[in-house]
């Protein structure tokens, strides 16, 4: 077998990749053939895929917007942050709280490519990026601490995240099925290091609605060895544990408080994620 090509990073170009799937979806510019192709197909099957993605995007913005805003939140952790695409997390909330202090973990060394842009955070406040997978909570506390006080609330995000991380993890420990790196059990850990009036903002791929295209992205990604793991209503509440969801509870991305939003398109098409905000008890 060909080894797979890697450019100068050490980044493999030559099969989809969530973070670049994404941008591609997104319409940004930093992607390759291999996830360009795989975004096409997706599109063919399901034509609304790009605006799901945005939807899920502007979400976050909204979220965001909540807690700099009314939750009056100063701390972000934000995991599975992607390639950076305008607004990102940090502009949204320093533009209402110029003192937010931000950080960022990927697992994809092209995010940290592109992280740099990220950095320019206000003179007020800070903006960090860490490369960790999202399945070592202990490193992401450990770094997030250099920037972060965690005795204070943060706003953890894990937006369109967990849905890549699998139920059945390496370890042996705590989460019921015996595994320490599974998505509620990674997902607990870092809950349970948040301080009162934290708050968890989720979103998750649906496995309730019948969608023509998400058999084909389980099929591609499994073949490119990233898991990507579809959860129910019920999977998907599990993450919120320790946590009381704010109105208007897990619905799908738009309907998350849309007064929150600023120059979004919405035409009614149903977008098959989860999405919520949890306030940490
Ligand atoms: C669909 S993108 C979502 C980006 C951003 N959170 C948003 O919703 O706009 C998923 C991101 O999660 C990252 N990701 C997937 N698995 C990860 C893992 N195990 N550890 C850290 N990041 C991961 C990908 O690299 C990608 O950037």
């Amino acid at each position: 077998m060909a080894a797979a090509p890697f450019d100068a990073d050490g980044i493999d170009t030559g099969r989809p990749h969530p973070a670049r799937v994404y941008d591609w979806f997104l319409g940004g510019a930093h992607h390759y053939p291999a996830d360009a192709e795989f975004g096409t197909r997706i599109v063919a099957l399901d034509p609304t895929a790009r605006y799901g993605a945005r939807h899920n995007r502007w979400f976050m913005q909204r979220a965001t917007r909540h807690l700099a805003g009314p939750a009056g939140v100063r701390q972000f952790l934000d995991i599975g942050s992607g390639i950076p695409t305008e607004p990102n997390l940090h502009r949204v909330a320093q533009d209402l709280a110029p003192d937010a202090r931000v950080v960022y973990v990927d697992h994809d060394p092209l995010v940290r490519v592109h992280a740099a842009g990220l950095l320019r955070g206000t003179g007020a406040g800070a903006t960090a990026f860490v490369e960790a997978d999202a399945r070592d909570p202990e490193l992401i506390l450990e770094r997030a601490a250099e920037v972060l006080d965690f005795s204070r609330p943060v706003a953890l995000s894990l937006v369109a995240v967990t849905h890549f991380l699998p139920d059945t993890g390496t370890g042996t420990g705590t989460d019921g099925d015996g595994d320490t790196d599974g998505a509620h059990a990674v997902v607990a850990r870092l809950v349970d290091a948040l301080a009162p009036g934290s708050h968890l903002v989720l979103s998750q791929l649906s496995g309730d609605e019948e969608t023509a295209w998400v058999g084909e992205a389980v099929d591609q990604y499994t073949t490119g060895g990233v898991a990507l793991v579809p959860r129910t209503r019920a999977q998907t509440e599990r993450f919120f544990t320790g946590c009381a969801l704010l109105a208007p509870g897990l619905v799908q991305p738009p309907d998350w408080r849309p007064e929150l939003g600023v120059g979004e398109v919405r035409d009614g098409t149903r977008v098959p994620l989860y999405a919520g905000v949890g306030r940490r008890e």
